[in-house]
């Protein structure tokens, strides 16, 4: 894993946006795995700015997204389809057909999980994928656990995930107890993968993460076996 602690959160989005840009510069029609959380939300203005300069192009790209409240209705200015839209697609020249995220409206959960992780592979990986950390070292809805499963599954979220993201909701009883999720597999099966985080809040999973051993209590610790993996950080994450 490359380490790369920068000194504020802007210079971590700033620098987590070259390394997307760069990929994007090196094969336009490429796939972007992307995450949600407000960590990313700097680095997606970044890439916003970007491409009105005419620095990149989003017109070949696709994008597949880590995961999607269960059940929500897309339209729902708390799902993770609505945050995508609001953050990055509304303000990119990208062709939305070709945005992707778990149908958290879908009738059946469980084929839901199938047909997405089957069209995830059948592109073949993403070639880069974003992906923020959870506070308790979860990524995506991937929870700390005593197994985890590998491909995109329904799964409940902890009292700790709802509690964080309750600060998006009128009140934590809103927060969907479940959630789409890509497996830790699905998301190893990027090219290449770069991982967010700032604030003391982030430093335990940070470090857990940096240790170089894996374990199911810090899902997070998965991105080990990877070996395309920078870690971006800024000062409080890391030092805590
Ligand atoms: C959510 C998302 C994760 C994200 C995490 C951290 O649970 N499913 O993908 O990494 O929150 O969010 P934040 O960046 O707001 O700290």
């Amino acid at each position: 894993m490359k380490v790369l602690v920068c000194k504020d959160y802007k210079e971590m989005s700033v620098e987590g946006a070259k390394i997307v840009a760069e990929v994007m510069t090196k094969k336009p029609n490429a796939i972007l795995g992307l995450a949600t959380g407000s960590t990313p939300v700097g680095m997606y203005q970044e890439l916003i700015a970007l491409n009105k300069a005419g620095k990149i192009d989003f017109k070949d790209i696709t994008t597949v997204n880590l995961d999607e409240y269960y059940p929500i209705e897309p339209t729902n200015d708390q799902s993770y389809r609505y945050f995508m839209n609001d953050n990055l697609f509304n303000h990119v020249n990208i062709d939305k057909n070709k945005t992707f995220v778990p149908l958290g409206n879908a009738k059946d959960g469980e084929e839901e999980a199938k047909r997405y992780e089957a069209f995830v592979r059948s592109l073949g990986g993403a070639d880069i994928q974003v992906l923020g950390i959870g506070r308790n070292g979860h990524i995506a809805f991937n929870e700390p656990d005593t197994e985890l499963v590998p491909v995109t599954h329904v799964t409940g979220l902890t009292e700790d995930t709802i509690d964080a993201n309750a600060r998006f909701f009128a009140s934590a009883d809103e927060v969907p107890k479940q959630a789409l999720t890509m497996g830790m597999g699905t998301i190893l099966s990027a090219k290449k993968i770069i991982i967010l985080a700032n604030g003391k809040g982030k430093h335990d999973a940070v470090m857990k993460m940096l240790k170089g051993t894996v374990t199911t209590s810090c899902p997070a610790s998965f991105l080990n076996l990877h070996d395309d993996v920078t870690v971006l950080c800024d000062e409080d994450a890391y030092k805590g």
